[in-house]
């Protein structure tokens, strides 16, 4: 089978999403099973090139994985032919400027989220990507967790009859860092530094909402810094400036009605760390990262509010598995797969910077709502 091998420069690969997610589970992951196969019978091959800030730790990757393409020099990458795709997992207030170069190069691009600080910057990205004839893609890795491909399913097949509402729960303790390490960057709770839960979530939020249930219409937000003071990786102590909770409210295209809970600082009493409980007419779901389980409007019990009496049903043991009736891949692998057959050979792609930015957008204007404590509407961003 004749390979078509593709350079793809990984910038921020030493960091926990770069690394892990995108190099190990999704690159070598492709490379493991031969590749990305094509409809005239050849084969993508990436060829990854590390790039960051460490030689040290670049060059050990590297040799952990039998990789030899790494440097700390992005702009003598960039110039080279036979890289054809830029992918950016830096911390996010690095991206614009490495995706601006990258745009310059020449070269496609493929990001993290939050692709950019501002919907400003993320629009005049996307503007100049289009306008340099370039295939964009933002990482919406949500979209394909098992739980919610089932959820997309039960929509698709119309067992929710209208829907009315989804009240979503995502979050776990992250610890502070004193008595026992934090396991989040600590630049995750700095303002200064790109950091917040708002501009963390919120872009997950809005792909997940709007390619599930409808446009995001309006945003109300309350944000908190429950933990005023964390400790960061050197054993430092520093003031945590950015919110680490978020309270939020969105109204859908349709009039569903969405409320999303997000924090790092709850403790998990959930099957997982994110679910979400969707109401209809005709049924309920309630989906997780893996699972997702349903009751029908035929099997509803007629719980009787009477707080004299204890409990006597066991309301989870009401609820379906719904089966998993195929196999799911790991996410982030199944959409750099969908990025390079778009790049190498043409095929549609529906995540690119334009819907980056509707991302960056919601987190901008919870922000807003948030800060003024009012509700914000949401305008469409014009291309
Ligand atoms: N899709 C998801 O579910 C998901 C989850 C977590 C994080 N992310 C995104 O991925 C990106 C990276 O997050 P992470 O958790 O891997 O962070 P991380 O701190 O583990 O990694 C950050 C990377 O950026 C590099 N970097 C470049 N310039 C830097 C600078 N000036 N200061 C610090 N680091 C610098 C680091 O060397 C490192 O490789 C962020 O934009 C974040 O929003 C996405």
């Amino acid at each position: 089978m004749t390979r078509r091998p593709i350079g793809i420069i990984l910038n921020g690969v030493t960091g926990r999403m770069g690394y892990r997610q995108h190099l190990v589970r999704s690159l070598l992951a492709i490379r493991e099973q031969g590749g990305v196969p094509l409809d005239d019978g050849t084969t993508i091959w990436p060829e990854p090139v590390l790039v960051g800030r460490s030689e040290t730790r670049l060059r050990d990757i590297a040799e952990r994985h039998g990789l030899t393409d790494w440097t700390t020099d992005l702009s003598a990458v960039l110039a080279r032919d036979d890289v054809r795709i830029y992918f950016d997992s830096q911390v996010t207030q690095q991206r614009e400027k490495a995706i601006r170069q990258a745009i310059e190069a020449g070269k496609h691009i493929y990001t993290e989220k939050p692709m950019a600080e501002t919907s400003a910057a993320a629009l005049d990205l996307a503007r100049a990507a289009t306008a340099a004839g370039l295939r964009t893609g933002v990482v919406q890795d949500k979209l394909f967790l098992p739980g919610l491909r089932k959820l997309k399913r039960l929509i698709d097949g119309g067992f929710f009859g209208r829907i009315l509402s989804v009240r979503g729960e995502f979050g776990y303790w992250v610890f502070e860092g004193d008595w026992q390490p934090a396991q989040r960057p600590s630049w995750n709770y700095r303002a200064e530094d790109g950091g917040g839960i708002v501009v963390d979530m919120f872009p997950h939020w809005q792909y997940v909402l709007e390619e599930l249930f409808g446009q995001v219409k309006a945003v109300t937000c309350v944000t908190a810094t429950h933990i005023p003071r964390r400790v960061d990786e050197a054993g430092n102590a520093y003031p945590a400036t950015a919110d680490d909770a978020a309270y939020g409210i969105f109204e859908l295209a349709g009039g569903i009605v969405a409320q999303l809970n997000s924090s790092w600082c709850v403790r998990v009493n959930r099957d997982e760390l994110v679910e979400f409980q969707v109401d209809g007419t005709e049924g309920s779901a309630v989906a997780g990262l893996r699972g997702c389980r349903v009751q029908h409007r035929a099997v509803t019990p007629k719980p009787v509010w009477n707080p004299d009496l204890p409990v006597t049903e066991d309301f989870r043991s009401q609820w379906t598995e719904v089966p998993d009736n195929e196999e799911f891949d790991n996410g982030f692998k199944v959409q750099w797969e969908a990025f390079l057959r778009h790049v190498v050979a043409g095929e549609p792609f529906g995540w690119d910077f334009l819907a980056g930015a509707r991302g960056v957008q919601l987190a901008e204007l919870g922000l807003l709502s948030a800060r003024e404590g009012c509700r914000v509407e949401v305008p469409e961003l014009d291309r």
